[in-house]
């Protein structure tokens, strides 16, 4: 099969190649995906698990990506729940061979079923920025309707879907970014936009729930604006940042399925829309994700027409 394939960490995305690889085989519990669309997070070259196994041996070439949208077409022994044929979405193990090529073998927990009227596309660019934005606000940050959610990046993947979850939840939603995204956080549902290269963070007064996807001096300054009872949840590192008198949460998104058929449902009766840039096909792959300039949105490859 056709696969993106890296092997060398310092080459970042630069070192991405196209390659024939075996087509993987299903483990217990697993199902092989058909995969027909695939997103990729640009900074998982930087975690250790695109490297390494769970005993930290070297596990490359690795092919990268850990969002699919697809159709199964094989069990693995003892698997449940899915079936031959079936339309399914999800999130890939951090720690196998991911979703930048023609097929993938993955635990069949990590998927859900992907409705009919809901292309491939769409539904790969929801489980980790859907999936996060979700276990981040309701797990992890415990929102109530009527809190305050700062919500960092609001114009990025993950903070596009903070903020529209965080709305329907009946939350008050100040998002941040640079200036240029003032108009598109606003678009998603942000009540208020600070603008992190401009406006002071403090002037904003006290928050209920920070979400954090910038890290270091912004969630230093954010921690600090947390009320009594608050919570700071942040997905780019450990928060050194403690809140005064509240909790700090630092997570990794795990597959769900009852929280990706949660998403999906949202998507499908409109209240939810994904923030989708550019989309290209897994020869444009290697330079869809080394562009040479800004681009605003997730990239999806869609590895079948
Ligand atoms: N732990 C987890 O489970 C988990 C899950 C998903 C994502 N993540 C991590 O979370 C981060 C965000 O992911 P994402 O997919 O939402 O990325 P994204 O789509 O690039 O969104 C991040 C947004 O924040 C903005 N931003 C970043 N630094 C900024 C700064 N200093 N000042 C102003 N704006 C800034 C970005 O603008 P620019 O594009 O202009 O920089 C962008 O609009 C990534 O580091 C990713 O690896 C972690």
């Amino acid at each position: 099969m056709k696969a993106i394939v890296v092997t060398d960490e310092a080459a970042g995305t630069a070192g991405m190649k196209l390659m024939e690889r075996p087509v993987p085989q299903p483990a217990i519990n697993d199902v092989i995906v058909e995969i027909h669309a695939s997103g990729f997070v640009p900074t998982e070259l930087t975690w250790p698990p695109t490297w390494t196994d769970r005993v930290d041996r070297d596990r490359t070439p690795t092919i990268p990506g850990h969002e699919l949208a697809g159709v199964v077409t094989a069990l693995g022994y003892g698997t449940t729940g899915l079936s031959v044929g079936q339309r399914v979405f999800g999130l890939a193990d951090w720690y196998r061979d991911g979703t930048l090529a023609e097929y993938v073998a993955i635990e069949a927990r990590n998927l859900a079923p992907l409705p009919g009227d809901v292309d491939f596309t769409m539904g790969a660019s929801l489980p980790i920025s859907g999936l996060t934005a979700w276990q981040g606000l309701f797990q992890h940050g415990r929102l109530q309707a009527g809190q305050s959610v700062l919500a960092h990046g609001a114009a990025g993947a993950v903070g596009t879907m903070v903020t529209q979850l965080a709305r329907e939840a009946g939350a008050y939603v100040i998002g941040t970014g640079r200036g240029a995204d003032r108009q598109k956080a606003l678009d998603f549902g942000a009540n208020e936009f600070v603008d992190l290269e401009k406006d002071a963070l403090k002037d904003i007064g006290g928050v209920d729930l920070v979400f954090d996807v910038i890290g270091g001096d912004i969630q230093k300054q954010s921690a600090a604006l947390i009320r009594a009872g608050g919570t700071l949840v942040t997905i780019v590192g450990p928060a050194e940042a403690r809140p005064a008198d509240g909790l700090a949460v630092d997570f990794v998104v795990e597959a769900d399925r009852a929280q990706l058929v949660e998403i999906v449902q949202r998507v499908r009766d409109g209240r939810l829309r994904t923030n989708i840039g550019t989309i290209a096909t897994l020869e444009e792959a290697v330079a869809a994700f080394n562009p040479t300039e800004r681009r605003s949105g997730k990239t999806i490859i869609r590895v079948r027409p």
